[in-house]
């Protein structure tokens, strides 16, 4: 079994070594990197689940932060919406990908798995066959690995999809007008809970890292760049989009970092070609409204992991044959969400004043209605898995 990583490959390893099925996981960045990548930080009920089950949970359990609710907040007014009281008891935990990325590579290094990090010239051969192959270069040296399957886990521009013949899949793609610039901040949180916010300047996101990082975004232009962002212009939009009417303010510090994220989604379809399995982001993207990219990943690798265990099992390869259909079902579901949190929360360029005020009266209907938030509810804490992990 051979693997491409971060962290749908690491997650899938560590699950098959807990089924007694060996992999080998290739990286083309260093550990150091791999650790180090910044992105979005909510785990789902069903996501803290499966690394605690697996013994990989211990410093989430310690480090990460239940948060019970959303704050959703236009017209200049908060709304909350109760996860527990909405959902019979699921929250969300507040945790980092490169967090659970430190938290994966330490177990499969400790159970003596096979990593390798900083793999360059990675390619894939013989998919339709019983034994494909992986070449890749490591140390100025060329090494060949013959393997049962790959599990593509390489993410969008990886070398496993473009390794599929074209007319055997299909994209569903949608590119969005706007992007999210980002920053990591030094000051305590600003709120106890997320603040999702639609304001007439844009979209705004209040999230934290702990208790001394925080994490913020703002709507801007895809076309924008960071240098035109000085601190003091994005303390002032930050303090317009989240203003209040009781003149709530963020809490101000040290900004520390700041990127531009673009925003798409996008599904290929199957998920499957021959002895190839593609996994997380090398499949599909969510655009980060909701924070789902992570959680869909470790859905992917639960699923496709189960079947492996099946196949070594008994042979059958009866779940392999339908992991993509069963994939796909949760994925959709998941994009519709992303999609629709997207599009509720941002304001799209054309200055469409129709369309604004729609967006709020759905806010406005969210918010108090029952049913509606409750959707919003499952959704965000993580639809039921199609296959429970035991
Ligand atoms: C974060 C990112 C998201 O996309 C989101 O919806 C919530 C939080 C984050 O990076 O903390």
């Amino acid at each position: 079994m051979k693997l491409r990583t971060r962290p749908a490959g690491l997650l899938l390893s560590h699950l098959l070594h807990v089924k007694g099925i060996d992999s080998i996981v290739l990286e083309t960045r260093s550990r150091k990197e791999v650790e180090e990548t910044i992105r979005a930080g909510v785990l789902e009920q069903g996501t803290v689940d499966v690394m605690r089950a697996t013994g990989v949970g211990a410093r989430l359990d310690r480090d990460g932060f239940s948060h019970n609710g959303i704050l959703l907040r236009f017209s200049g007014r908060d709304h909350r919406i109760d996860f527990p009281a909405l959902t019979g008891g699921k929250k969300v935990t507040v945790y980092a990908q490169h967090e659970v990325i430190k938290d994966l590579v330490q177990a499969r290094v400790d159970a003596s798995g096979d990593l390798r990090f900083s793999v360059r010239e990675v390619s894939a051969h013989g998919l339709a066959g019983r034994q494909p192959k992986i070449r890749f270069a490591s140390d100025d040296e060329q090494h060949e690995i013959a393997c049962d399957f790959i599990a593509g886990c390489d993410g969008t521009h990886g070398v496993c999809r473009s390794t599929i013949p074209a007319a055997a899949l299909a994209s569903y793609d949608k590119v969005y007008p706007f992007a999210w610039f980002g920053i990591l901040c030094q000051a305590p949180p600003s709120s106890d809970e997320l603040i999702y916010a639609l304001h007439d300047r844009g979209f705004a996101l209040v999230s934290t890292r702990s208790p001394e990082i925080q994490r913020m975004y703002l709507q801007v232009d895809p076309a924008d760049r960071v240098e035109n962002w000085s601190d003091d212009r994005i303390w002032e939009e930050f303090r317009a989009r989240l203003q209040t009417h009781d003149g709530w303010q963020p809490k101000e510090g040290r900004i520390l970092h700041k990127v531009i994220v673009g925003m798409r989604s996008l599904v290929t379809e199957p998920m499957q070609y021959g002895r190839l399995f593609l996994a997380g982001d090398a499949a599909h993207v969510v655009p980060p409204t909701g924070a789902k990219g992570l959680n869909l990943a470790a859905a992917d690798v639960q699923v496709l992991a189960q079947a492996l265990v099946a196949f070594y099992a008994s042979r059958s390869e009866e779940l392999l044959q339908r992991y993509s259909e069963t994939a796909l079902r949760r994925i959709w579901k998941a994009q519709r969400f992303s999609w629709w949190m997207t599009s509720m929360l941002h304001r799209f360029p054309g200055g469409d004043a129709f369309q604004y005020r729609v967006q709020l009266a759905e806010l406005d209907y969210l918010t108090h209605s029952r049913p509606a938030s409750t959707a919003l509810a499952e959704n965000y804490v993580g639809l039921p898995m199609e296959t429970a992990w035991s």
